[in-house]
């Protein structure tokens, strides 16, 4: 008899990307010109790791009791404060005026996904994910007892298909009472597609006629590349404005993720952040998901929170860190714009895309697309018919080069 439980016995980590990163990255450091697109991190134009300007220099006037002692476990109120301005900026005002919201520290977008999961369904229901995905989401919903189904992202024209969407959830509605629906947007996890503002209010309006009171809606929005968005933070601000016009049915769960927007990966700091219109769901939010944290973690770090409670509060820090995210979503632009014309080029088909860390290319036969890329000194990660090209992570040189690698690979594959 296995001592696993039964429900553990099926675990193991399918989802590559960490795995295969670790591959490539041992791969670079034996030969500097190999292209490691694998991992959603931000890399210089010289492939080495990114560290904001800003953020260095708010570190290095952290004191030892701001790092290292515990603190809380909805954490410390100048970090809840600098993250509740960042994400709703000028919108904040409104919100707290007219709706209830509450915020709890987590260690990355990944511990408000699994606090969003664990809370919001009974075991067995199904969350509703993207056709195309981060995959860990499958996982978490594993890990908390959890099946999944997906929605179509893209219609005929290449934009977000609504009208799939509504059909999806009714369907869903006829098989559970609830829906808990991610949403990565923008810069979405792999595509890089991003809705529009009016594709943003058809969603809102879709929502709206499927939550009724004894079908409650949970809007997660995981907005962990919201900040690299070409369009800037007032246009994706406009949409989490727009989140007044959802009925008191929808709880909106945002996914503040500080690994992304502060290239803070490995310190484990982020937010999840519940927004309704009726005291009691945003009560219940507060005490069931700070349960869950002090169960599951106990407490995000307190590292985190003071160094983003500088970077994000405190106006001399702000200001630069602004100008500098600004400079470096110029400078994934640059890069995503020469991949895409390079792809052009070849004739290699992308995936809808708009902007941020990662470009997609559909491909059949991606894991022996993979093999090829590896061979020839490229990593990339395969996504099940498809394949994730991380730009964020490559010189603008190697986005020139590399679309031209991948059609090679797969009119090599195609012709086996
Ligand atoms: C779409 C998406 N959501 C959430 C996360 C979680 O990131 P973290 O937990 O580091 O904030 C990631 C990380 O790659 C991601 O790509």
């Amino acid at each position: 008899m296995r001592i696993l439980a039964e429900h553990s016995i099926d675990k193991k980590e399918r989802s590559n990307i960490i795995t295969m990163a670790g591959v490539a990255k041992a791969a670079k450091a034996k030969n500097p010109e190999v292209i490691n697109a694998t991992i959603g991190m931000l890399f210089d134009e010289d492939e080495k790791f990114y560290t904001f300007r800003s953020v260095k220099a708010a570190d290095s006037e952290l004191t030892n009791e701001q790092k290292y002692p515990y603190t809380n476990t909805i954490g410390i109120k100048p970090y809840c404060d600098a993250v509740l301005n960042w994400v709703f900026d000028k919108h904040l005002a409104y919100f707290k005026e007219h709706e209830y919201l509450s915020i709890i520290t987590t260690p990355g977008g990944s511990g408000a996904i699994s606090n969003a999961f664990s809370n919001y369904l009974n075991a067995g229901e199904n969350v509703l994910l993207p056709n195309y995905m981060w995959t860990n989401y499958i996982q978490v919903a594993y890990e908390n007892y959890l099946g999944y189904e997906t929605y179509n992202m893209f219609n005929e024209e290449g934009t977000f298909d609504l009208a799939d969407l509504k059909e999806t959830f009714l369907k869903m509605q006829a098989k559970q009472k609830r829906i808990l629906f991610v949403i990565n947007d923008p810069c979405q996890n792999p595509t890089g597609y991003s809705l529009t503002n009016e594709e943003w209010l058809g969603l809102i309006n879709i929502i709206n006629e499927v939550a009724t009171k004894d079908h409650p809606f949970i809007l997660f929005y995981d907005m962990a590349y919201i900040d690299y968005d070409k369009n800037g933070r007032d246009y994706s601000r406009t949409n989490i404005g727009n989140f007044k016009l959802l009925n008191e049915n929808v709880l909106t769960i945002l996914a503040f993720s500080g690994s992304k927007t502060l290239g803070l990966y490995g310190l484990r700091i982020g937010a999840m952040i519940g927004l309704n219109k009726k005291p009691e769901t945003i009560e219940d939010f507060t005490n069931a998901c700070q349960f869950s944290a002090r169960t599951k973690y106990s407490m995000a770090t307190t590292y985190g929170m003071y160094l983003i409670a500088k970077v994000l509060g405190e106006e001399k820090y702000l200001a630069s860190f602004k100008e500098e995210l600004g400079e470096v979503t110029n400078f994934i632009k640059k890069r995503s714009n020469t991949f895409i014309e390079a792809a052009e080029a070849v004739g290699l088909k992308t995936l809808p895309f708009k902007c941020g860390f990662f470009v997609t290319v559909a491909c059949p036969n991606d894991d022996l697309v993979y093999d090829y890329l590896v061979a020839h000194g490229a990593h990339v990660i395969p996504l099940g018919g498809a394949i994730r090209v991380a730009i964020c992570s490559i010189s603008e040189a190697n986005c020139a080069k590399l679309p031209k690698l991948i059609k090679e690979a797969i009119d090599a594959v195609n012709k086996r």
